[in-house]
Order: C-alpha cells, then sequence, then structure tokens
C-alpha cells in the first residue's frame, strides 16, 4: 500500500503544509556514517550506549533502556514492573492506542479514565473517584468491585507535549499502592513543575517516531531509577539470552532492542532538543496569540505548574460560535495544502477496546469532536504559518 500524507515521514508534495515533519539538519549525517564506516550497524554498538547515557542524563534518571519504539517501550515497561496478566490499569481515555494495547499485550486490562477539561490530560479527580468509590481496598491490595480484579498501577498518558498533574496523580497511586508508569512519548523535554516528565512515577516510556519531538525514524526508551527493573527490561528486550554463547532461555523474551544506526541518530537529535523546544514554543505562542480572539477557537493551554513542549499544537473547534465544525476546517485547510488533523478516538469508544471499562463523562468525547492540531513541524516557516493563521482566521471560507 502506498504511503498516505499522514504517515510520520511521508513525503509531502511541493507546495503542501505538512502538519509534522522531522527535522534533521544537526549531525545524523556524520553519526550515521561513522556506523556504516565502521560496521556498527545492528543491535549493539556505540551509539546505543550512548543514546541510553544521554537520555538518562537528560531525564534525571538513573536508567535508560533503547527499544524499537514507544509501543515495546510500554510493553516492556509494564511487565518490569509486575503488572501480570488479569490485573487491570487505569489508562488515560484521550490518547493514541498504543498504551492500551501495550496493557492487553501483558494480559491485563485497560480501565479508561476521562481527560480534564482545561489541558486535556488524565484528570485526577475522575482517577482518585474511580479508586475510592469504584475500587476497595483489602490486605494491601486494590480490587476493582465490579470485575473483582487486582488495580495494579496507573498509566498516565502525558498528551501533546503537556504533562499530567503528577502531584495528583502519584498522591492517590502511593495510597493505594499503584505502580505509576508515565506514558512520556508524546512530551519528551517537559516539565511538571521542577521535573522532567519521564521522571514523576516509577519507570517511563519514550517514542522516536518520525512525528515525534526527536526522532530515531522509529524507536523507544524506557527510563527508570530501578537498577533492577533496567536490567531486566535488557534481558527481556534482547531475547531473555541466559547463556548467549550456548543459546540458553528460560524465559520468552522479546527482539526490541534498537539499532546503532537508529541509535545515531537518536545522538544527533537529542543534540538538537533544546533548539526544537525552544521553536515549537515559539510556534505555539505565535499560533495562541493569533488565534485565541477568533470566537469558538480555544487554543490549548499551558497549566501554571508545567513547562510543555506543544508537542502537537492542538485548537478547540466550537461549530456554533466558530461556524463550522473541526472537520470542515480540516477539509478547508486540506483544499490550500494544509494538513491538519483531529485527536484520537477515545479509547473507551474504540471498537477494539470496547470490552474496556470506563470511567468519567463526556470529556474525552468532547476533546475529540472539537480538537484540531495544526502543522506545528520545528521547520515550519514564518510564511507558512501566517498562511495557516489566515485560514483559520476566516471561518466562513
Ligand atoms: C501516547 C503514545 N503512546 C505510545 C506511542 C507509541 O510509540 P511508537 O509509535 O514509537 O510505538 C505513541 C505514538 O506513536 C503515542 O502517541
Amino acid at each position: 500500500m502506498a504511503s498516505t500524507p499522514f504517515e510520520p515521514g511521508a513525503a509531502v508534495p511541493a507546495g503542501n503544509i505538512p502538519l509534522f515533519v522531522p527535522e534533521l539538519r544537526g549531525n545524523e549525517w556524520k553519526y550515521l556514517k561513522e556506523c556504516l564506516d565502521t560496521n556498527w550497524v545492528s543491535s549493539a554498538g556505540p551509539f546505543v550506549d550512548r543514546f541510553e547515557q544521554i537520555m538518562a542524563n537528560y531525564v534525571g534518571a538513573g536508567h535508560a533502556v533503547a527499544v524499537v519504539n514507544g509501543t515495546a517501550a510500554l510493553h516492556v515497561a509494564l511487565l518490569v514492573a509486575g503488572v501480570e496478566p488479569d490485573d487491570e490499569v487505569l489508562v488515560s481515555a484521550l490518547t493514541f492506542i498504543a498504551p492500551a494495547n501495550a496493557v492487553r499485550y501483558a494480559g491485563a486490562s485497560p480501565v479508561f479514565i476521562d481527560a480534564e477539561p482545561e489541558y486535556w490530560q488524565m484528570d485526577p479527580q475522575k482517577l482518585s473517584d474511580f479508586v475510592e468509590k469504584e475500587c476497595a481496598w483489602a490486605n494491601g491490595r486494590l480490587s476493582n468491585k465490579s470485575t473483582g480484579r487486582r488495580v495494579r498501577a496507573v498509566m498516565p498518558v502525558h498528551i501533546l507535549g503537556h504533562p499530567c498533574d503528577m502531584d495528583a496523580i502519584v498522591q492517590v497511586a502511593r495510597k493505594f499502592d499503584l505502580l505509576v508508569i508515565e506514558d512520556a512519548t508524546e512530551s519528551l523535554g517537559a516539565k511538571f513543575r521542577d521535573t522532567m516528565v519521564g521522571h514523576l512515577g516509577d519507570i517511563a516510556c519514550f517514542s522516536f517516531n518520525g512525528n515525534k519531538i526527536i526522532t530515531t525514524g522509529g524507536g523507544g526508551m524506557i527510563v527508570t531509577d530501578k537498577k533492577e527493573w533496567a536490567e531486566r527490561a535488557r534481558y527481556l528486550t534482547t531475547q531473555a539470552k541466559d547463556d548467549p554463547v550456548e543459546y540458553v532461555h528460560r524465559e520468552i523474551g522479546y527482539n526490541y532492542r534498537l539499532t546503532n544506526i537508529q541509535a545515531a541518530l537518536g545522538c544527533a537529535q537529542m543534540e538538537q532538543l533544546p533548539a526544537f523546544i525552544e521553536r515549537k514554543r515559539s510556534l505555539a505562542a505565535h499560533y495562541s496569540a493569533a488565534l485565541e480572539s477568533v470566537p469558538g477557537l480555544t487554543p490549548m493551554a499551558e497549566a501554571p505548574w508545567a513547562r510543555s513542549v506543544f508537542w502537537m499544537y492542538t485548537v478547540l473547534v466550537n461549530e456554533t460560535l466558530y461556524g463550522e465544525d473541526s472537520r470542515a476546517l480540516m477539509r478547508r485547510m486540506a483544499q490550500r495544502g494544509m494538513q491538519a488533523r483531529p485527536l484520537w478516538q477515545p479509547l473507551h469508544l474504540s471498537p477494539v477496546h470496547a470490552g474496556g471499562q470506563f470511567y468519567g463523562g463526556e470529556v474525552a468525547a468532547r476533546l475529540n469532536r472539537q480538537a484540531l492540531s495544526l502543522p506545528c513541524s520545528v521547520g515550519l516557516t514564518e510564511r507558512d504559518q501566517q498562511a495557516v493563521i489566515g485560514i483559520v482566521r476566516s471561518s466562513h471560507g
């Protein structure tokens, strides 16, 4: 099947303004050449170790383990944290499907917690209400009253570059001995108060997919302060070799290790991350200043306790006040060669996770109807951003 224009890394026709394309203007070529010149192209090599070290240092975590993608990172993070088959994991309802799928790979079941309306992240009040009202705490174990299953972990997803309210979420988790597994795939570089996203729970995962703030083509990272978890993650992601010479394996492992070629890209991209974040923040500030006065448009916000990286710049479109809905605006932009995109179908409404329990109201569903992400590549020119603003401001074509 041919690439669609929505695929990260797909070629964009000349003159079009893509939603988000990678920025590869640093040492990428130099480091890739080093891989080819030295024959270190596969799943071991100096760039893998270096990329892990850079990521651990950046996030402030003790350890980092590089893997093939963010979904694999989530899968293994759940396993090493001790989530077991038939456990339940409390996951943000409004997010890409990967975290819910990862919970299912581990044999566990996701329970979806609604979003809060201000910053669109997992609602800590809904989380607390679910645990206090719908679960029972006995003998150091939290059970879901309606399913009888053990609730083992909470997986807050920091969506769109903005952190969840982690003080409130961690407080609930600590009270009921829940593991905190951060899906930080969309928010590398964001901060909750003074702490980096990815260092706010027990273990965290990043993605370096083509549409993320830095990319390795495809890739992911697990970060944690717990040495044993990191060692176990490294073991499970490299086929669980007990004796690498005699090929002895006592457990089912996974072929999830990142290659040196991808890690080389990652090292080059990390050198540019601070500049990327500055650029993303300034694009967001410019969009918000231009769009906040338009009736019916609500730009994405930044909490006073947050430093967002504005990974995917998004606005809410109120159909009645704006004059058309988010999908009509998307189509109008497409006619001018501008790529925009709605947010994900909330996971409790996703046919594949239809059996999953949901706790909350209508917030995620409303955000899904109203949200539209606008072109926000690091390399977006001022002229192109102005063109986008011009179309979005002119609500009636
Ligand atoms: C919230 C979220 N979690 C997980 C992933 C999975 O990452 P990957 O595509 O690297 O598997 C993504 C994006 O791709 C994501 O947006």
